[in-house]
C-alpha cells in the first residue's frame, strides 16, 4: 500500500486567535469488561489487552442516543466555560452515529441544551470529526462570523458494532466530548491545524449498508452490512503513518518541535498505535495522554474525552503547547497544535 499523501489545509494567519475556553465529556454508566466480552465471542482478556490495551468500554442504554450523550458533554463544557447556552452561535457535531438521518444531531442537542441562537450541523469524518470541527469553528471565529462555537465529538458505536464479530466488537465504545471556542485576547489558542483525507482507502474501514448505495433489505440484513467492517492490519499501518506525518507537518508549520510540547493527545484506538506515534515522535509515555484502557475507541468522541480528562488532570498548564492528532475512516486525519 502507498503511504497516504496529506492534502493539507493552507496555513492561514488567523485574524484573531481562537481559544478553547471550556471542555466537558460524558460516558454512559454501563461498563462492558473484557471478561463480559469473553461470554459473547471467542476472545480473551489477554488477547484484547495485549493487542489493543483496552480493558473495558462504556455502552449506552438502548434508549440513550448520540444526542443524549452529546448534550451531557455539552452541558459540562458550557458550565466549565462559564457561558450561557444562548451565547452559542454554532453547534458542530462530529459523528457517524447520528440519532437519525435528519434532522441533524446538532439540532437535537440545540433543543436539549437550549442553545436557541445556534446554527447547527453535523459533520462526517469518522474518528477525525472532532478535530475537523475544531478547525471549522476556528475559521468561523477567526473571520468574526461567529463569536462562540460548541464543538462536539459523539458516537454510540455500540449501535453499529456487529456483536458476533470478534475482530471489531472488542475495540469500540460509546461516549461524547465537547469544547467551547471563543476569541480571547493574547497569543494562546489554536495555532495550526493540518487536515487530510484519502478516499482511495474508503473500504478498509466502513459501514457499507444502510445508505443510498446499499439500502437495508430483507435479503441483505442477515449479512449485517449496517455494522462496522474493518481490515485491522491495513488500518493500523495507515493510522500510524498518517498521524506521524500530520504531527510533523503541523509542528513544522507552527514553528515548533516535539521538545516544546507539554502533552500529546492522540486518537484513542489502540495502545500499540499510541506507543508507535510516541516513539516515532521521540516522546516518552509521560507526555502522551492515554485513557483508552477505560473506554476503547469512541470514534469522534475519543480525542474530545481525552482532551477534557487531560485538562482536568492538570496535564497542561496555561500557555503550554499541546498537540492533538487523530485518524479515522475515510480515510481522514488531522492534527492541531494549540497553546493552552
Ligand atoms: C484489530 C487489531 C487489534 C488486530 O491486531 P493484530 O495484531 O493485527 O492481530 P493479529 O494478526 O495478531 O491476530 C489476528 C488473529 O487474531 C484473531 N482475532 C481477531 N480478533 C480477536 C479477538 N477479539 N480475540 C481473539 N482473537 C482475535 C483473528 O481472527 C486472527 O486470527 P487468524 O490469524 O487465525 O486469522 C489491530 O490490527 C488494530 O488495532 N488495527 C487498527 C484498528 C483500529 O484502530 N481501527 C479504528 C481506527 S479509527
Amino acid at each position: 500500500m502507498n503511504k497516504p499523501q496529506p492534502r493539507t489545509t493552507r496555513l492561514h494567519k488567523p485574524k484573531r486567535t481562537v481559544s478553547i475556553i471550556g471542555t466537558g465529556s460524558y460516558v454512559p454508566e454501563k461498563v462492558l469488561t473484557n471478561a463480559a466480552l469473553e461470554k459473547l465471542v471467542d476472545t480473551s482478556d489477554e488477547w484484547i489487552v495485549s493487542r489493543t490495551g483496552i480493558k473495558e468500554r462504556r455502552v449506552a442504554a438502548p434508549e440513550e442516543s448520540t444526542s443524549d450523550l452529546a448534550s451531557k458533554a455539552a452541558r459540562a463544557a458550557i458550565e466549565k466555560a462559564g457561558i450561557s447556552a444562548e451565547e452559542i452561535d454554532m453547534i458542530i457535531i462530529g459523528t457517524v452515529t447520528p440519532d437519525m438521518a435528519f434532522p441533524n444531531t446538532a439540532c437535537l442537542v440545540q433543543k436539549q441544551i437550549g442553545a436557541k441562537n445556534a446554527i447547527c450541523f453535523d459533520l462526517s469524518a469518522a474518528c477525525s470529526g472532532f478535530l475537523f470541527g475544531l478547525e471549522i469553528a476556528q475559521q468561523f471565529i477567526s473571520s468574526r462570523t461567529c463569536d462562540t462555537i460548541l464543538v462536539i465529538g459523539a458516537d454510540k458505536l455500540s449501535g453499529i458494532v456487529n456483536w458476533q464479530d470478534r475482530n471489531t466488537c472488542v475495540l469500540f465504545g460509546d461516549g461524547a466530548g465537547a469544547a467551547i471556542l471563543q476569541h480571547r485576547p493574547g497569543s494562546h489558542g489554536i495555532i495550526h491545524t493540518t487536515m487530510g483525507a484519502n478516499g482511495d482507502y474508503a473500504e478498509i474501514l466502513h459501514m457499507p449498508g444502510g445508505g443510498s448505495r446499499m439500502p437495508l433489505t430483507k435479503e441483505n440484513i442477515e449479512q449485517r452490512p449496517n455494522t462496522i467492517h474493518m481490515n485491522g492490519k491495513d488500518v493500523y499501518k495507515q493510522a500510524v503513518t498518517a498521524m506521524v506525518n500530520a504531527a510533523h507537518e503541523a509542528l513544522e508549520t507552527a514553528g515548533l518541535q516535539t521538545k516544546d510540547l507539554a502533552c500529546v493527545i492522540p486518537h484513542q484506538a489502540n495502545l500499540r498505535i499510541i506507543e508507535a506515534i510516541g516513539s516515532r515522535l521521540g516522546l516518552g509515555p509521560e507526555r502522551v495522554f492515554c485513557n483508552l484502557q477505560h473506554y476503547g475507541n469512541t470514534s469522534a468522541a475519543a480525542v474530545a474525552i481525552a482532551l477534557d480528562e487531560a485538562a482536568r488532570a492538570g496535564r497542561m498548564k496555561r500557555d503550554d503547547y499541546i498537540l492533538l492528532v487523530v485518524f479515522g475512516g475515510g480515510l481522514t486525519w488531522a492534527c492541531s497544535v494549540i497553546q493552552w
